[in-house]
């Protein structure tokens, strides 16, 4: 036998019975996301590894380790998108949609992939719903965001969230803030792990982002960014707060959160979960005033979040909460010799139904085994008796009623029989 090769490590494949979960969860996602007045975009899988360089920042994580980045036939770098939000500032800067005044609500649903050390909750092709505002520097935009991840998440059952909510600062106060926290540990240098210490020099905010437990450890008796604010930032925030309490939205302030992208000011969040352990955000987001212009767009600001949606699958499942496939099929069975007539009625019948015909010359009594396993509610079965009489048999099969009706009102009694099961009948 050939040898048999296996998914890469880090990714999964998901199967039937596994993708209906998923897809009631994007459902979700493209339903909440157009209720709050978000329209789908879609940006490449790959794009320039400069995009990300520049745009999630030399200092982070994910572009000094976790990028797949490869050069193309002609010796192009390109990168596997680790993240949305750079793509959509790209692609709307592309198309012209960045001009001061503008406003956009946009979503996006995909893969994205980080070369990550892969654990429960964490893979190397990951798949985010992501929404983002361009265009508004108000904190209800912030604070929009936030109730958009949360609803959804209320809306798929989560019960145990935390909403945690910190502000990162601008370029007014951040750059002071920076310095402050240069001078606290330059004398710990040598304390301080070795990314740490090139942390110090590229960005010190990224230091509360360790979690190396010695360097934790010194992190935790650093000033907060939060005490450092200027006062717009400060009335950013106060706003946000007020916002989010207006709606009826629950958070906390965590002065330790900073995000692991360098394109955040201001209004930095994240969702977490209970039970999920180690890898318990859910989402998360914050704004992002600068991106666009760094880009080189114009000077548009932003705000925004991704939801891991692994991750809140997991989450639904610590919860018993997976969504469940509702069964709506119909099984056609069929007497011996009935095929013609059994695939002309099952064309007619999927226009409006689910219908499954059995593909082998298997007699009635294994056909309808064979819905069982399928998980089919209702049969109709075609034999000698009913083409005879011009009617067909209605059977549910989780009662095993089953009763005549005639061939011309089959579609009617399917969709009755299909809404009393509690079926859509699509
Ligand atoms: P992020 O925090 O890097 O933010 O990712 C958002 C979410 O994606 C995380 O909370 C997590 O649920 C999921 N996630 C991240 N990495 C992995 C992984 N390796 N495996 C599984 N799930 C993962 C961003 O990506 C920003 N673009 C969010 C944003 C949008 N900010 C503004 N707009």
């Amino acid at each position: 036998m050939s040898k048999r090769l296996q998914a890469m490590r880090g990714t999964r494949d998901i199967l039937p019975g596994e993708v209906e979960a998923w897809q009631a969860l994007e459902d979700a996602a493209r339903r909440f996301s157009a209720r709050y007045g978000y329209r789908e975009i879609r940006t490449p899988y790959f794009e320039a590894t400069e995009l990300f360089a520049r745009g999630v920042g030399e200092s982070t994580d994910i572009v000094r380790k976790e990028m797949y980045t490869f050069p193309d036939r002609k010796g192009r770098s390109l990168t596997l998108r680790p993240e949305g939000t750079a793509g959509v500032a790209r692609a709307l800067i592309e198309a012209g949609l960045t001009q001061p005044g503008m406003l956009h609500r946009v979503y996006y649903l995909g893969p994205m992939f980080r070369y990550d050390r892969p654990q429960a909750g964490r893979y190397r092709q990951f798949h985010q719903w992501g929404a983002e505002v361009v265009g508004s520097a108000s904190p209800w935009a912030d604070v929009e965001t936030i109730l958009l991840l949360v609803d959804l998440l209320g809306t798929m059952g989560l019960a145990g969230l935390t909403v945690k909510l910190n502000s990162v600062g601008d370029a007014t106060c951040r750059p002071a803030f920076q310095q402050r926290i240069r001078e606290i540990l330059g004398p710990r240098r040598a304390e301080l792990c070795p990314d740490c210490q090139e942390r110090l020099d590229k960005n010190p905010l990224r230091v509360f982002d360790c979690k190396v437990p010695s360097c934790q450890e010194i992190v935790h008796h650093l000033p907060p960014m939060l005490d450092s604010l200027c006062d717009a930032c400060r009335a950013h925030l106060e706003q946000v707060k007020r916002g989010l309490e207006a709606a009826g939205a629950r958070y906390e302030i965590d002065p330790g959160l900073v995000r692991g992208l360098d394109y955040y000011a201001r209004t930095a969040y994240e969702v977490h979960h209970g039970q999920l352990g180690a890898q318990s955000a859910l989402g998360g987001g914050g704004r992002y005033d600068g991106l666009i212009h760094l880009l080189g767009g114009a000077d548009v600001p932003a705000v925004g979040f991704s939801m891991g949606v692994e991750r809140t699958l997991l989450a639904l499942e610590e919860e018993g909460k997976t969504p469940r496939p509702e069964s709506a099929g119909v099984f056609l069975a069929r007497g011996a010799g009935l095929g013609d007539e059994a695939l002309r009625l099952a064309r007619e019948l999927r226009r409006r139904f689910q219908v499954y015909l059995d593909l082998e010359e298997r007699g009635l009594g294994a056909q309808l085994k064979q819905a069982d396993r399928l998980g089919a509610r209702l049969a109709v079965i075609l034999g000698e008796d009913e083409v005879k009489a011009g009617e067909l048999t209605l059977k549910d099969l989780a009662t095993g009623e089953q009763r005549r009706v005639p061939r011309a009102g089959i579609e009617e009694a399917l969709a009755a029989a299909l809404a009393a099961a509690g079926g859509t009948g699509r």
